[in-house]
């Protein structure tokens, strides 16, 4: 070889080596190679986030975030009546945008209390299916919230105060069906032949969002008809190759008649929380008001879960390794009323206490116990190598002891302590599990409530 040759090769070899692995690894538009995509490790490492579902529909905030539906297709008679009762004949659903004010959103103080809340990422209501875009789209001209209602770029305005708070990550909600979109209803007149509404509004609309706002989740829905028509692969294969959050984003399943199927995590169907280990990676996405996403007035307190039941939820999806994503519903005034801010500041004192057991753990070998009921197991290396397994009771139980059917494995240097509280805790180890025996702790200096956490070190490797 002459030297020319020589160093042609050495130089070549060097940058080889020295690019990045996705520069050879290219996805392609199917799911075969999509689902060969590993999770970026963010995602399963913070386990919990804020679902914001905010848009004209905050407006009537009557029934659901599905006013629009309800009230044209299915002609629902308690919204039908609604309108005619409150608003002149002839109102339609787009002179709601007048009144999307926002006067009182402030992004700022939306981000102090997701931070509070110990949340580690949002997803926002970008579009819903109404079609209503809550930023300048341009390929939604007249119908977002910059030309009419608020007269401001709420994405935008929430992106960039999220971002101030540093581990906090931005996703992006969006719905691919638009209901009463006429390029939809065309298509869907076509048998969906034609592909007017995905081309010309679906997919410039996501091309346009992850571009701006380069979010670290898109979290796709409103997937009634199937991805041939959305071509979703070829969205996908793009952002997981070249979009400009390539080596961050994740995505959901809801992509066209694939949920449960594909996707960086799966969502399968709302509020899931199956209550054991899934092949693969998930999200369970529930609302605080029991029955509706979008903010409503027709409410009562019983509609909002209590604590007890949040934290309940947040401990059997994290034990069985999923991802908790809680919905608020703001008002159309950009309001999170005092209810929604006070249970999201609940779960943020609790996780201040309890955090260890929940952000970066793994599922353990049991995810709930065999003998205590309320009783779910999580994991973590340690420093030293091992792992610590955390139990969090749901119950604390009265009569002394709480019984670890699933623990059978304390060995002489087992540590027993409760987090939040200083001093050692007592334990047996018999063949019934081990047998914790709970100090008398005065309530005034309880460590939390609604669930505790016991956390044992050098339990014998198995
Ligand atoms: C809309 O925005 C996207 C992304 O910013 C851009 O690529 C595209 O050219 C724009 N389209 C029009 C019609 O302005
Ligand atoms: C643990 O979970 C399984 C599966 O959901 C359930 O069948 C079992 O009853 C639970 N164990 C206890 C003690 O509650």
């Amino acid at each position: 070889m002459d030297t020319q040759l020589r160093v042609f090769v050495v130089v070549f070899g060097v940058l080889v080596g020295y690019m990045p692995f996705s520069i050879f690894c290219r996805y392609e538009p199917n799911w075969d190679s999509l689902d060969k995509r590993p999770l970026p490790g963010w995602y399963d490492e913070v386990k919990f986030g804020i679902f914001i579902t905010w848009g004209l529909y905050s407006v009537p905030g009557f029934g659901s975030e599905w006013f629009l539906y309800n009230w044209q297709y299915k002609k629902d008679k308690a919204v039908v009546d609604f309108m005619k009762k409150n608003y002149p004949p002839g109102f339609t659903y787009a002179d709601f945008a007048a009144q999307f004010t926002a006067e009182f959103y402030d992004p700022d103080q939306w981000a102090d209390i997701i931070e509070a809340s110990g949340a580690k990422y949002i997803v926002l209501v970008s579009k819903h299916l109404d079609g209503f875009t809550n930023w300048p789209s341009n390929v939604s001209f007249n119908w977002n919230s910059m030309d009419v209602g608020p007269k401001r770029d709420l994405v935008g305005e929430l992106a960039t105060a999220i971002r101030k708070k540093k581990d906090i990550h931005f996703g992006l909600y969006h719905a691919l069906v638009e209901w009463f979109n006429p390029l939809y209803l065309k298509d869907k007149e076509n048998n969906f032949k034609t592909r007017y509404f995905p081309v010309d509004k679906t997919i410039p609309e996501l091309y346009e969002l992850v571009n701006t706002y380069k979010p670290d989740i898109v979290w796709s829905d409103g997937d009634s008809t199937s991805w041939p028509y959305w071509r979703s692969p070829d969205f996908i294969a793009w952002l997981y190759n070249d979009s400009p959050v390539k080596d961050t984003v994740v995505t959901n399943d809801r992509w066209g008649g694939v949920m449960c199927q594909h996707g960086d995590f799966w969502t399968c169907h709302d509020r899931f929380n199956p209550g054991h280990l899934m092949p693969h990676k998930w999200e369970n996405c529930m609302t605080i008001d029991i029955g509706s996403w979008g903010y409503r007035r027709d409410t009562n307190l019983n509609i909002f879960l209590p604590i007890e039941v949040l934290i309940t939820t947040m401990v059997e999806t994290i034990s069985c390794g999923g991802n908790l994503l809680l919905n608020i519903g703001p008002t159309h005034d950009g309001r999170i009323i005092p209810i929604f801010e006070e249970r999201l500041r609940q779960i943020g004192q609790w996780l201040k206490v309890n955090g260890e057991a929940i952000y970066g753990t793994k599922p353990w070998s049991h995810q709930n116990d065999t003998v205590t009921k309320h009783l779910w197991y999580t994991s973590k290396k340690n420093s030293a190598g091992g792992v610590d397994v955390y139990a969090i009771t749901l119950d604390w139980p009265t009569n002394g002891v709480l019984q670890l059917g699933a623990v059978t494995t304390a060995t002489p240097q087992t540590q027993v302590t409760l987090l939040g509280y200083s001093n050692p805790i007592k334990y047996k180890q018999d063949t019934k599990g081990l047998l914790i025996a709970l100090p008398f702790i005065p309530i005034t200096i309880m460590p939390c409530q609604w669930g505790w956490t016991f956390k044992m070190t050098n339990l014998k490797r198995i």
